[in-house]
């Protein structure tokens, strides 16, 4: 068994509503103050740690109010949630238990499968997906953290006339996948990392796509690939 210091720690797991202080309860003080003070419990590919961190203040502030809250005051953990999201420059309007995964609410209730769940905690990178242009887990950040936040997923890359984007095309130039699962997410880290500029040899290619993990082993192709677009992406 893998240990995970994330949200699914059952000290946390309970109650995750991030706007409501009713909601607050001492294991979701716990989680936010081990997101506060660790690296280790941020589902962020990229570095943004301290952005969420200072959410997790924001939120922490609010606690002292939820601690006064008599027990039988608080709504269900599960009572379902409204949340709005902003995919692929579309809204999204979902009722959903707070809970849920925004890896579960892309595929089970938005109906965009392309996002996949290899391992479901935070492993493989098969489920990067962008927001506000920065890659991150969905299985490992909930989705009602995202209201009103801008996600990309695969499905967003493509042009309005349904052109690829140029990381898509060089992934099919340079046939770099096998039985294809990971390779949504493959391409969604790698179009984060040539943005984020770590694109400038094979060797920082590697470093910065290890996170997503290829059970097929097309690496020396994702590489030539990533290569490829960061050429054509520059121009863009
Ligand atoms: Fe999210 Fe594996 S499914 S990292
Ligand atoms: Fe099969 Fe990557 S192409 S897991």
């Amino acid at each position: 068994m893998h240990s995970v210091d994330g949200p699914f720690t059952t000290d946390a797991y309970p109650v995750m509503s991030t706007r409501d202080p009713a909601r607050f309860s001492a294991g979701r003080r716990s989680f936010l103050r081990g997101a506060a003070s660790g690296a280790a419990s941020i589902p962020l590919i990229g570095g943004t740690a301290a952005a969420l961190a200072q959410a997790s203040r924001a939120d922490l502030d609010r606690e002292g109010t939820a601690a006064q809250q008599p027990a039988g005051a608080r709504p269900r953990p599960d009572e379902p949630e409204t949340v709005t999201l902003r995919i692929n420059r579309q809204s999204h309007t979902l009722a959903i238990d707070p809970r849920t995964t925004l890896l579960d609410a892309l595929r089970d209730q938005v109906g965009l499968t392309g996002t996949k769940k290899g391992c479901g905690h935070g492993q493989c990178g098969a489920c990067t997906v962008h927001v506000d242009g920065q890659r991150i887990l969905s299985c490992m950040t909930f989705a009602v953290m995202l209201d009103g936040r801008e996600i990309t997923t695969i499905e967003g890359l493509t042009g309005p006339g349904g052109q690829l984007h140029p990381m898509q095309q060089a992934f099919i130039d340079h046939d770099a996948f096998q039985c294809g699962y990971c390779t949504p997410g493959q391409i969604m880290s790698a179009i984060a990392c040539v943005q984020e500029g770590h694109a400038g040899s094979a060797a920082e290619i590697r470093e910065y796509m290890s996170g997503n993990l290829c059970r097929c082993a097309a690496y020396p192709n994702i590489v030539t690939a990533v290569q490829q677009a960061a050429g054509l992406m520059k121009g863009s």
